[in-house]
């Protein structure tokens, strides 16, 4: 049985709002950690093409062409009779350098071969890349493989407000999804607000502050308060924003302790001293700073 939430698109796909991200795992280890966070019930995997361990995420959910109940769910030769491809929710994104519009069809087809799937279910523009000027005509690759039905849904990653100002502007699909770092350190208030009138989903990379805000006092506090951890508080706060969430780990302690989120709710009062952590302090890079 699915415990997760899934959030609507506005194409009317669903989304698990609850993901395992693959950045900075490494390719060997990538098929392994895939096959515990399936066990542990997270049905939604992010990489990407610049993670380099794309195959590994398709070893483990079995994705050499089609796959039906019966497939080999997890690479340990398993069968999983209760996992379908329709159960998966797996997200990929085009890297900088594959900007443009042929580079970036050629760059899905290196992906999906990689994942080993007929169909994706998110493709994301990584960065925009303001400088190389070009995602607009990313974009246009994207809207051509969403067309074809190649991909479920297409979205963007790290976009600014003027970003999708200037997509839109010359867009025919709104972006389903924005995926920018966002953790209660940086609310990014102001664009989520963008989203909401756009209906776009936000979608949080880095959802823990890559790590560093488990150590904030009042989160660890509050945390004892409720019986749970530190992790648990931030992705359940996340949860209640309707933020999808997309943590790595590596143990699978820490990958069942993540996904573990669904059984407690916070308080308003809870969520008000959380939102109140917000210093506009970033763990990853600023968008401009990128291309
Ligand atoms: N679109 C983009 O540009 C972009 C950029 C960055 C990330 N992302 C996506 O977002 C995903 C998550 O971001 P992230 O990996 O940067 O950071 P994150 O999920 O915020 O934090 C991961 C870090 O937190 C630690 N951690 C995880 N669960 C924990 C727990 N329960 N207790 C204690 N420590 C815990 C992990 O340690 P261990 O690994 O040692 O367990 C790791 O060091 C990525 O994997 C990727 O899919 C996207």
């Amino acid at each position: 049985m699915r415990i997760e939430p899934q959030l609507r698109l506005n194409n009317g796909v669903l989304m698990d709002q609850l993901g395992f991200g693959f950045y900075k795992v490494p390719a060997p280890d990538a098929q392994d950690l895939a096959s515990t966070a399936l066990d542990a019930g997270y049905r939604h995997l992010d990489t990407a093409a610049m993670y380099g361990n794309e195959a590994g995420v398709g070893r483990a959910i079995g994705g050499l062409g089609p796959f039906t109940s019966t497939s080999d769910v997890g690479g340990s030769g398993e069968q999983h009779p209760r996992l379908s491809r329709g159960d998966l929710f797996v997200t990929t994104k085009v890297w900088n350098d594959d900007h443009g519009y042929d580079a970036t069809l050629r760059a899905f087809d290196s992906s999906m071969s990689n994942l080993g799937l007929e169909y994706l279910d998110l493709y994301l523009i990584h960065w925009p890349c303001p400088e190389r000027d070009l995602y607009r005509e990313t974009w246009r690759a994207l809207e051509t493989l969403y067309a074809e039905g190649r991909v479920r849904a297409i979205g963007v990653s790290n976009f600014q407000a003027r970003h999708l100002d200037r997509l839109l502007a010359s867009a025919d699909v709104v972006p389903a999804v924005n995926q920018i770092e966002l953790h209660p350190w940086l609310q990014q208030r102001e664009l989520r607000l963008k989203h909401d009138a756009l209906g776009i989903r936000t979608e949080a990379w880095s959802p823990l502050g890559r790590g560093q805000v488990l150590a904030d006092p009042v989160l660890v506090a509050m945390a004892a308060d409720y019986g749970r951890t530190p992790a648990q508080v931030i992705l359940r706060w996340h949860i209640q924003h309707g933020n999808v969430v997309i943590p790595k780990a590596s143990s699978e302690a820490r990958i069942r302790e993540n996904h573990r989120i669904f059984d407690f709710h916070l308080s308003s009062e809870s969520m008000a001293a959380i939102d109140a952590l917000d210093r506009d302090q970033r763990t990853g890079s600023h968008p401009d700073s990128v291309n």
